[in-house]
């Protein structure tokens, strides 16, 4: 079922999963780090199907089909036509266009993972609790979301860089759908615990990604703020904008490589 109440975030989604298709090859190598992790996870025991929830264009999704080869079944979900579009399907892996928050399953899975994907529902009580449906009882989910802006500066560098490059944008609520919904970790324990997941743990999880220097131009012009900065301006403007934020990322280059430490949670619990 491809129902979907949060349209503001599916518009959105749609819109900038062209640039991540685009980029697709540099986010994934920059998140590798979190990639690996889901896959271990998936390792520690048998599994008989996984959902990966805002899947985006699927990397993780089969990442963690390879990991557990023949056998388990894999379903990479996503509320992005463009996200779901770009994700091949190969093997045991589908995906599958729909809002975790209300969509309804037509199987259950005994392990339900996300990097990134879970911070953007309007009502996340609701779509903890559709996830809590779709898992098998004993079943478990580990989910990686970003801690506070504040730990994060490459993201709020990307946001500083474009803002005099944007119209007026209202700043975000850090509690409304946006990367760092659920960067709170006692807010975020009781929005879990409220849906009726159990022995819910929260932990810090800290990695430095990186990507070579010449992708740093290309990432920024795909992904983001910068992204929508550079579509909103006329193409004579754009090599200027591009050198003016490319500057403010110097602190993240270490010669020819870029390092961009991600202060993360790793949620994980139990469907009883
Ligand atoms: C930051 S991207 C992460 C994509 C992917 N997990 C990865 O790590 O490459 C967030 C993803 O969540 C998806 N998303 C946002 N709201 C969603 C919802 N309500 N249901 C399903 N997917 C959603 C977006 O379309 C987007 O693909």
């Amino acid at each position: 079922m491809t129902s979907e109440v949060n349209s503001e975030q599916a518009e959105w989604w749609n819109a900038a999963g062209e640039g991540w298709a685009n980029a697709q090859q540099v986010v994934d190598l920059v998140l590798r780090p979190f990639e690996e992790l889901l896959a271990q996870k998936a390792l520690e025991r048998p599994r008989d199907r996984v959902l990966d929830v805002g899947c985006g264009t699927g990397a993780v999704t089969r990442a963690i089909a390879d990991a557990l080869g023949d056998g388990p079944e894999c379903v990479g979900l996503d509320i992005s036509r463009t996200m779901i579009a770009g994700a091949a399907q190969r093997g045991k892996v589908r995906f599958v266009l729909g809002d975790a928050q209300v969509h309804t399953f037509d199987e259950t899975f005994d392990l339900v993972v996300s990097r990134f994907g879970v911070m953007f529902f309007d009502d996340p009580a609701a779509a903890f609790r559709n996830l809590l449906r779709a898992t098998t009882p004993g079943g478990e989910l580990c989910f990686i979301t970003w801690r506070s802006a504040e730990e994060n500066t490459f993201m709020t560098t990307a946001q500083r860089a474009s803002a005099p490059f944007l119209a007026d944008t209202p700043p975000p609520d850090p509690s409304g759908p946006g990367p760092f919904s659920l960067a709170d970790a006692d807010r975020t324990r009781e929005l879990f615990e409220q849906s009726g997941w159990s022995g819910i743990v929260i932990e810090p999880v800290d990695r430095v990604c990186t990507m070579p220097e010449e992708l740093l131009v290309p990432y920024l012009s795909n992904l983001g703020p910068i992204s929508r900065a550079l579509k909103a301006a006329q193409e004579a403007d754009r090599p200027r904008i591009i050198s003016e934020v490319r500057g403010a990322f110097d602190e993240f280059v270490h010669g020819d490589e870029v390092r961009i430490p991600a202060a993360c949670w790793q949620i994980t619990g139990q469907a009883l």
